[in-house]
């Protein structure tokens, strides 16, 4: 009896949760899903699964509510860790049994390949190994990561294993955050920062040891660093270069790297369960949070780890969870719910690594960041929606976009793994057996034949290497890709006619931002406006900066609304951040104002470490005094290339292709239509929506971008045509002939 009211409680919240379960952007979000991975449950094979599929349909009876208790099945493995000095810790890692092999392998390699279970000690252990051989005594060793998370995480772990404070013998470095002095040895770093000392320092004279770790994630950087290095090694014949990846690719990155030996850790695993649906299931969050919850109450004691796609979705994913936890009342054990994903503050990352205290439960909501660049101990549940949020170029918008895409097999395989670290686990798959099989590709591409290449070009051609299409890639990105991408550093004026870095190209190359926003910076330096656009650069790269809380957003919108400038959403941002630091940078007042204060702070750091680079080249940073026209100008000598045009028919057309696009709902502009705008990005979601939008007037592009607009002659073009009286200079058809790749400096 008691159980039956319980039940109706977790009815109720799942009926209102269901309701009113996302906003409509999620929704949106939601339906732009590419395939049709729709997904039910598998036949019901143990109590858990039936609870479900009760809680989803109509009727709740009372049998299918199980025991609202957890078992203790598995006491005493909570506090394991935490009873283990940090020492035992270290050496009870797979990898501590081949520490000596290990060393004489480096020692007797340049080039080796190491792969080895996730969570079994190459990223926190080689370095110090080789540390404590005396490797640092030549130069220091260098641990590069794909993810921000991973590279600050993972650095403050050694450093306490390593018994030093962070940024002294082991420090880390990201952009925009740099955590290093003098007596770091052990340095952990994106593979974006180390591919900018190469940068600066071609031979990498400071370091020892290059330890290129994750390298099967296939970031662009590290695929750039892979063929950079292969170079360095045969000139530097003393530096060691260790390739690490968790998966399949061993055998590839060893023929791309001479044939190199690989050093194999034996993993120290368990068996995973793993459980696929047996429909194609709609709605991935909330099968996902219902399962959750279901493995809450109904398994085990073992934490869960739970893959969503990006920080909108776990945000919300973690309120909902707190909401439908509440509304169960005190009946039930807690649950400890936390989020991780790349932006997430620094305070709150070291929550993720700490074990749940007894008898409670912990749910981890993380992106692929969790997948294998973070280890997570404890986790015995994982749930696996089959999405992951990739960067994409999108040819016929000209530019790189976030899109939902459904996982690789390699990836699938990673994340069930996850469960089997501390014991037995099982892995629940919001997917079919059959959509595993067939839809998922077996590995994923990697990004360097994904994405824009314009930063990558950019930096290469700064490096010196002007012959892009003769570069070692491992996988070579597509000729057509590449092209496009000095096509648009040529309209930027980074490069000029014969394909050779400008002089504010090599400026726009100091810079660790995409070259559309170098270039903006530079020109409101000409501009002199590049105080306002320093805080909108900074601001616009921290996300989303509003956020609007399920049960409050009429007053989410209407305090954002206050904000709202007439020239659009980048003076917008631009009047927040000034509103907050005329509070003295308040926490209070952004609470009451219904914005992410971790989105601010990081802006002010972004903004800081940009200010740096502006001091140390020279360049002025001057206030416009709010004189709207410059920033204006400013945001069209870097963005022109995302121009559009108010359609009569309805929204917007691109200038560049055509293509129809809207002003997003939550711009500042959505209900003024100006005739012309500039945007920062297209989001795609049921319609393709341009986010941060700003008027500007046609003739600012004629003037800011000569490359790519001009006027056209009214006495050679039609009426229609006539009317538009700006047409892109360019098209498919009508290309320069230095642009062909048979010229040799392509
Ligand atoms: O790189 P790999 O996946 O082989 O393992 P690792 O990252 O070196 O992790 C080894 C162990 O260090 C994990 O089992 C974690 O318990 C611990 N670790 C941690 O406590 N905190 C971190 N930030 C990273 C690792
Ligand atoms: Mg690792």
């Amino acid at each position: 009896e008691g159980s039956m009211s319980r039940a109706a409680v977790l009815q109720t919240a799942l009926v209102k949760e269901r309701r009113d379960i996302r906003s409509q952007e999620q929704r949106q979000m939601l339906d732009a899903v590419p395939t049709d991975l729709n997904r039910s449950w598998e036949d019901p094979m143990s109590d858990g699964r039936y609870l479900m599929q009760e809680l989803r349909g109509t009727g709740l009876s009372a049998q299918s509510v199980p025991e609202w208790k957890m078992m203790h099945g598995k006491a005493g493995k909570y506090g394991h860790r935490s009873s283990l000095s940090i020492q035992q810790q270290r050496q009870s890692l797979p990898i501590f049994r081949l520490k000596n092999e290990l060393i004489k392998a480096v020692h007797e390699n340049q080039v080796l390949v190491v792969i080895g279970e996730t969570g079994s000690g190459k990223t926190t252990q080689v370095t110090q190994y080789l540390a404590e051989e005396g490797y640092t005594t030549r130069g220091k060793i260098a641990c590069t990561q794909p993810r921000r998370v991973a590279a600050e995480s993972v650095a403050k772990r050694v450093a306490e294993e390593f018994g030093c404070r962070l940024g002294e013998e082991v420090g880390y470095s990201i952009r925009f955050d740099d955590h290093t002095g003098p007596e770091t040895v052990i340095k952990y770093m994106t593979d974006g920062m180390l591919l900018r000392e190469i940068l600066v320092d071609k031979d990498l004279s400071s370091y020892s040891v290059v330890m290129l770790d994750e390298a099967h994630e296939r970031t662009i950087y590290t695929d750039i660093l892979f063929g950079l290095l292969k170079h360095l090694i045969r000139r530097r014949t003393d530096l060691r270069l260790i390739v690490t990846s968790a998966t399949l690719d061993a055998e590839k990155f060893s023929g791309y790297f001479f044939d190199c030996n690989i050093f194999t850790i034996p993993g120290r695993t368990f068996p995973v369960e793993i459980l696929h649906t047996k429909q194609p299931e709609s709605d991935y969050m909330d099968a996902a949070l219902i399962t959750v919850l279901q493995i809450h109450l109904t398994e085990p004691e073992g934490d869960i780890l739970l893959f969503l796609t990006g920080q909108e979705e776990i945000e919300h994913a973690c309120e909902c969870l707190h909401e439908r936890m509440k509304a169960f009342g005190d009946d039930i054990p807690e649950l400890m719910i936390c989020p991780v994903y790349s932006a997430l503050p620094t305070e709150m990352q070291s929550k993720i690594f700490e074990p749940a205290p007894a008898g409670k439960r912990k749910v981890v909501v993380a992106t692929n960041i969790a997948e294998a660049s973070i280890t997570i101990d404890g986790i015995y549940y994982v749930v696996d929606p089959g999405f992951a949020k990739l960067n994409v170029y999108n040819p016929k918008l000209g530019l790189d976009s976030l899109v939902i895409t459904p996982i690789s097999q390699a990836s699938a395989k990673q994340r069930a793994g996850r469960a089997g670290r501390t014991g037995p686990g099982k892995c629940y798959r919001l997917y079919t057996e059959s959509a595993y099989r067939n839809e998922m590709p077996p590995t994923t591409t990697p990004e360097i034949q994904r994405v824009n290449l314009g930063w990558m070009v950019l930096n290469m051609k700064a490096m010196g290497i002007n012959d892009l299409l003769s570069f070692d890639f491992m996988d070579p990105p597509a000729s057509q890709a590449l092209l496009s991408a000095m096509k648009q550093l040529y309209s930027l004026g980074a490069l000029d006619e014969e394909g050779l870095l400008t002089k504010i190209g090599r400026k726009m190359a100091e810079f660790p931002q995409e070259p559309p926003l170098s270039k903006m910076l530079l020109a409101s330096v000409d501009l002199g406006c590049s105080d306002e656009i320093l805080t909108i650069i900074a601001m616009i790269q921290t996300g989303n900066i509003f956020y609007r809380p399920r049960e409050k957003q009429a007053q989410a919108d209407r305090k954002r609304s206050n904000f709202f400038q007439p020239e659009g959403d980048h003076i917008t941002l631009l009047t927040v951040y000034e509103a907050w630091k005329a509070k003295g940078f308040s926490g209070p007042w952004c609470f009451e104002n219904f914005i992410q204060v971790t989105c601010l702070r990081r802006a002010q750091d972004v903004r800081k470490q940009l200010l740096e680079i502006m001091d140390k080249y020279k360049l002025d940073v001057v206030s416009s005094g709010n004189d709207s026209t410059k920033i204006g100008k400013a945001l069209t000598a870097g963005f022109f290339f995302h121009t559009a045009r108010k359609d009569p028919k309805g929204g917007y057309r691109t200038l560049a292709d055509n293509q129809q696009v809207y002003i997003h709902p939550s711009s500042a502009l959505f209900h003024q239509q100006p005739e012309w705008v500039i945007y920062h990005e297209i989001v795609m979601t049921t319609k393709e929506y341009m986010r941060e939008v700003t008027a500007v007037e046609p003739r600012w592009l004629v003037e800011l971008a000569p490359r790519f607009y001009r006027s056209v002659d009214p006495m050679k073009v039609s009426k229609r045509k006539r009317q538009e009286r700006i047409e892109p200079l360019y098209d498919r058809h009508s290309e320069p002939n230095s642009w062909r790749l048979s010229k040799r400096r392509w």
